[in-house]
């Protein structure tokens, strides 16, 4: 089913726990780096990392997550760089999905995928199927994702339809997370302040949280200080602060 709240075209429902939290998981390899490890240790405590924020994000109540952990600009690392993220990427598939039935997360795996081996596509349906049921926290991995990817293959897909003209909500409902509400929060790690080709579209409205925290140092308390300063916010989608509802308004 796919859900259409658009933050353009409506100003949405305000929570105090963000539904939807987006992050791109940066800083593996200087973690590594900073411990004279070789960059590949970075990924494997990062997969820790992201472990833990899951856990974290389901204990509080946050209904999707989702975290870049491999862009369509990252097949340009070096080859044996890529081998050994495809490769923790299978694993954590086979060893992660018990977890994620204990825990009612339902996963979806987006992105390209077209340059996966077949076997690692093959877990990503197993592992997705298998928690199809599920209805507690939505668990997103964008692997081989990448924003302008993903508006293009939208597009596409109305080409074939038969489009001739494209309303915003044709576009959004063919997005690949076309089953979640926009991020209404947004988190980088590893202190670069950019969007690295993610959500382009989605992260119209979304209030952008960068801290200098490597992604494997990054914690259950680190998620709550990128909550608490969402909770700060004023989130205005276009109107001014005394168009607000009271409690909405802040400062
Ligand atoms: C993020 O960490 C993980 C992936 C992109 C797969 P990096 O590997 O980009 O770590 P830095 O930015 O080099 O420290
Ligand atoms: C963004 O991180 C992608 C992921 C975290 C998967 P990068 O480390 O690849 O981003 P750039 O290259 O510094 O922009
Ligand atoms: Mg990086």
């Amino acid at each position: 089913m796919a859900l259409f709240g658009s933050s353009t075209q409506a100003v949405p429902e305000i929570a105090a726990v963000p539904r939807h939290i987006a992050i791109i998981m940066d800083g593996n390899g200087r973690w590594a780096k900073k411990r004279l490890l070789p960059r590949v240790a970075g990924h494997k405590r990062g997969l820790d990392a992201a472990r833990n924020i899951v856990t974290a994000c389901r204990q509080m109540g946050v209904e999707y997550l989702t975290l870049f952990a491999f862009s369509t600009e990252n097949w340009r690392r070096p080859q044996d760089e890529v081998s050994f993220l495809m490769e923790l990427f299978l694993r954590a598939l086979e060893s992660e999905v018990e977890r994620l039935l204990e825990n009612n997360i339902r996963l979806h795996v987006v992105g390209n995928r077209a340059r996966f081996a077949p076997q690692l596509n093959e877990r990503i349906a197993v592992a997705e199927a298998k928690t199809a049921a599920n209805d507690g926290l939505v668990l997103t991995i964008a692997a081989d994702y990448g924003g302008r990817w993903d508006v293009l293959q939208a597009a596409n897909a109305l080409l074939a339809e038969g489009a001739t003209r494209i309303e915003e909500a044709d576009l959004a409902t063919r997005l690949s997370m076309a089953y979640a509400p926009e991020p209404d929060l947004f988190i980088r790690t590893g202190g670069e302040q950019r969007i690295s080709n993610f959500l382009i579209w989605q992260l119209a409205y979304s209030e952008l949280y960068f801290t200098d925290a490597l992604w494997p140092d990054f914690d259950a308390k680190a998620l709550d200080e990128a909550i608490a300063s969402y909770r700060d916010r004023e989130r205005r989608f276009g109107r001014t602060s005394e168009q607000l509802p009271e409690a909405q308004r802040r400062g």
